[in-house]
């Protein structure tokens, strides 16, 4: 089975056990709408790479934990659109889930899973209650304050904010929970994975503030000019497009110089690579934007 056929089958299990009866009709479409058709799953892709790597010995066990970092993403999503913080009404092509379901639903929508990604790890922790647990507490480190996305959102209500610490924690922190969980799932030791998380994370958060500045809300299914709107610090303002460009590649070649001995080094080496691709549509659209 391939790993994108393993995480929907991890995924759909998951979102069908919370729309069980009894359930509240439009909360528990909320919880399908926000999940599928889903977006490009990075972290999940790279958790099950990172297991496979890593000799994949638990696969039940890495499905569930690519499942629950998956579900932390997209309720993470929900409430970074709502009014409160970014006010955007469209996500992955269609619209924001408090504009399809109303702010109440959105709100449950989001805490629901991000509840459900912790009953799908305790779950799988009656199978493997040697390695589940360790999951649990990368995937709440990653989530939480002071090292994940809570945190990451928190520096935007301060006055002034260090650009590294805010990437860090508001989106490398997930790609560091993918490389750990992957890892442990499969038995390995997670200290060593930190830094290919970590970086590949910082660069994927400079290619999504290019894309925000370079490209269009219909090319990307989300509004874009969020982080000029917002004020937010971001790598094009403080870099340029042609410097932000440079501090992607550079991440990347650290990122590669980080992946741990493992039986599938090279397989992720070509996953990390694969990244700057994304590099060459954007630098052709610089070319046509006046200014760049
Ligand atoms: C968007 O993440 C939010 C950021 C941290 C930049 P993705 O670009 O991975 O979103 P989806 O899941 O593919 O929609
Ligand atoms: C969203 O970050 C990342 C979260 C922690 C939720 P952004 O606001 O930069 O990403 P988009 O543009 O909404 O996807
Ligand atoms: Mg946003």
């Amino acid at each position: 089975m391939s790993l994108s056929d393993r995480l929907d089958r991890a995924l759909s299990d998951a979102i069908a056990r919370g729309q069980a009866q009894p359930a509240p009709a439009r909360l528990a479409s909320a919880l399908h709408y926000t999940v599928t058709p889903g977006g490009a799953r990075i972290r999940p892709t790279l958790l099950l790479s990172v297991a496979k790597a890593c000799g994949d010995d638990r696969p039940a066990l890495a499905d569930a934990a690519a499942a629950a970092l998956e579900l932390i993403h997209c309720a993470s999503l929900v409430h970074d659109d709502l009014p409160c913080f970014d006010d955007a009404d469209m996500r992955r092509g269609k619209s924001a889930v408090h504009r399809a379901f109303g702010e109440p639903l959105a709100v449950l929508a989001g805490d629901s899973l991000i509840v459900m990604a912790f009953e799908v790890l305790a779950r799988a922790a009656a199978e493997e209650p040697a390695r589940a647990p360790q999951l649990m507490r990368i995937l709440a480190t990653r989530t939480g304050m002071p090292h994940g996305i809570c945190a990451g959102q928190g520096w935007e209500s301060e006055e002034t904010v260090d650009l590294r610490a805010y990437h860090r924690a508001k989106t490398a922190a997930l790609f560091i929970a993918a490389t750990q969980m992957g890892a442990a799932a499969a038995g390995h030791d997670l200290e060593a994975w930190e830094d290919l998380g970590l970086a590949i994370g910082e660069a994927f958060q400079v290619a999504d503030d290019l894309r925000d500045a370079l490209l269009d809300a219909d090319t990307l299914g989300k509004p874009v000019g969020q982080d000029d709107l917002h004020g937010r610090p971001n790598a094009v303002a403080e870099l340029g497009v042609e410097g932000a460009i440079a501090r992607m590649r550079d991440i990347l070649a650290g990122a590669i110089a980080s992946i741990p001995k493992c039986p599938g080094e090279a397989e992720l080496a070509k996953l990390v690579t694969a990244q700057a691709e994304v590099v060459a549509p954007l630098r052709a659209r610089a070319a046509r934007v006046p200014g760049e």
